[in-house]
């Protein structure tokens, strides 16, 4: 019996270390989480895309890509190079396996990680469906980052330290929602 005990001790020792292991990281990932999942109608997707003005082989990337529609139509529809980023584990794999039944795996990819934590100095149009705060935290990394004549097309909320080069007004979407465009040139 005590015998039994003393083996069973170290068994419940890694079982404790592994689920706190595991609230750590899920607190880290809620703590870098800077905005919640709230995916662009796909009307609206084309138009970011177009009013980006991307064109073939250019590179773009969606920060925050949520279920990947944004990365998905940059490489299926205009054949960019799109990359998105994405925290949330279940949006990435999700977007991965659409990738994948679609085909489009050598243009498209989605880097599961920070979005605050990305090199997009490659960047040709960078899309981005933020809240301001979030937009806040963003804007230095590209003031560090963007090589000059980078575009980026906000969704509905505006970088406030710069002056955007365009804006487009959506009345409806199709479903009754109006929305506003914001493009920027570094
Ligand atoms: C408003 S949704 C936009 C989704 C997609 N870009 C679209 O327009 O359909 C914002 C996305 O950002 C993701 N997100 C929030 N914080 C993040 C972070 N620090 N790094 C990567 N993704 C993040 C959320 O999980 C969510 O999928």
């Amino acid at each position: 019996m005590i015998l039994r005990r003393i083996l069973f001790l170290p068994v419940l020792l890694l079982a404790l270390l592994t689920t706190a292991l595991l609230l750590i990281a899920q607190q880290k990932n809620d703590d870098a989480k800077i905005a919640p999942y709230y995916p662009t109608p796909q009307t609206i997707v084309d138009k970011m895309l177009q009013f980006g003005e991307l064109k073939p082989g250019e590179k773009m990337w969606d920060l925050g890509s949520g279920d990947g529609r944004i990365v998905i139509a940059a490489a299926r529809k205009f054949k960019a190079d799109a990359t998105g980023v994405e925290l949330d584990e279940t949006l990435y794999k999700q977007s991965v396996a659409r990738i994948k039944t679609l085909g489009l795996a050598p243009t498209a990819r989605i880097i599961l990680g920070d979005l605050l934590r990305q090199d997009y100095s490659s960047a040709d149009l960078l899309t981005i469906y933020l809240l301001p705060v979030a937009i806040e935290k963003v804007t230095p990394i590209f003031d560090k980052q963007l090589k000059k004549g980078t575009r980026i097309v906000a969704h509905d909320f505006e970088f406030r330290q710069w002056a955007p080069a365009k804006t487009l007004d959506i009345d409806d979407d199709g479903e009754g929602r109006s929305h506003r465009l914001f493009l920027y040139r570094r």
